[in-house]
């Protein structure tokens, strides 16, 4: 490979400027031509592309959001676009794209691929949902930014005497809520992978801990689930006589500096991603952590993978937390 690209999409994550930088350096110092593209497939179509250099990534791998931005391509999802796409690429002696993003991102390579531009992946997504992945660029940062905001939460229900329902992110997964709901020993967590039922999960276990002279608490919810955390927090008020509030986080939980976890794994990923693939003209991959390894995935392979949460987690959670 002469020449590749790197794009961010889907939404942001922090660490994705750490494995953008350690995309680019790898391949500069390996004599191979880097473009970034701008504004994740979008720029793929458009021709939206900087000439990288190993001084164009200084600075950013303590920076939060991504420095080559980011999009979800509407028309990248048409035939159209995606011949585009391919045009560009072509007309830009592009050999291989590295695509920094989550499954929606992964099914862009995929199709790309499918068409001859070999890709690789990188999971990057706060979600943590990437069936082939034990672990996703961003996820480590987003739980701790929850725990932070969740610990000042806690401070003022504890003093009014209160509960206080917070939902946080995650689409279509509870790994966020989940793991996050452990650390602030919230009472209740509502996940869309387990069954829930609000009077027994949430008013019962509210109920029960009352008896126990308990008089703050805090229930997490992930979006996921669908559940209108303000009238689910008017509900409990109503039913347990505990003055209750909402709070959703929303996209506070995106940015922020990434941690140590992020920038290592994100540096590991990219790192991989040139050297063991790309460079070995390897493509239709996807770069994955297993097990603490970094190991890579065929594309089509891991995007009909199927990830389960733990259980047995959650029934931690629910013996410890109350
Ligand atoms: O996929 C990451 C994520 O932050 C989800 O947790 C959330 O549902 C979604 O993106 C929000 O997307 P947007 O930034 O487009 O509102």
């Amino acid at each position: 490979m002469k020449t590749i690209a790197v794009l961010t999409s889907g939404g942001d994550a922090p660490g994705m400027n750490a494995a953008v930088r350690a995309v680019v350096r790898t391949a500069c110092v390996n004599g191979i031509r880097v473009l970034g593209v701008l504004r994740g497939y979008n720029g793929l179509i458009n021709g939206d592309f900087i000439e990288m250099n190993l001084r164009s990534v200084s600075d950013i791998i303590h920076r939060g959001g991504t420095k080559l931005y980011s999009a979800r391509s509407a028309e990248f999802a048409t035939e159209e676009g995606m011949q585009k796409a391919i045009h560009t690429c072509k007309e830009n002696g592009i050999d291989g794209v590295v695509v920094i993003g989550g499954d929606g991102s992964f099914r862009g390579a995929r199709d790309l691929s499918e068409r001859g531009i070999p890709c690789v992946g990188i999971p990057g997504t706060i979600d943590n949902d990437i069936a082939c992945c034990d672990y996703t660029i961003g996820y480590d940062t987003c739980l701790n930014t929850i725990m932070d905001c969740v610990d000042r939460i806690r401070d003022t229900t504890e003093s009014h005497d209160r509960c206080t329902v917070v939902e946080v992110m995650g689409r279509r997964s509870g790994y966020l809520a989940l793991n996050a709901g452990i650390a602030v020993g919230a009472t209740s967590i509502l996940i869309p992978e387990i069954k829930f039922d609000i009077e027994k999960d949430v008013i019962e276990r509210m109920k029960r801990t009352q008896l126990t002279d308990k008089k703050h608490f805090l229930i997490v919810v992930a979006e996921g689930v669908g559940v209108n955390v303000v009238d689910l927090a008017k509900s409990i008020q109503e039913k347990t006589g505990v003055e209750s509030r909402a709070c959703i986080l929303g996209h506070i939980q995106r940015g922020g500096s990434p941690t140590v976890k992020d920038r290592v794994m994100a540096t590991r990923m990219g790192n991989y991603a040139v050297k063991e693939l790309l460079m070995k003209n390897i493509g239709n991959k996807v770069v994955a952590s297993r097990h603490g390894d970094i190991v890579d995935y065929d594309i089509f392979e891991a995007l009909n993978m199927q990830k389960h949460i733990d259980e047995d987690l959650f029934r931690v959670a629910m013996e410890v937390s109350i």
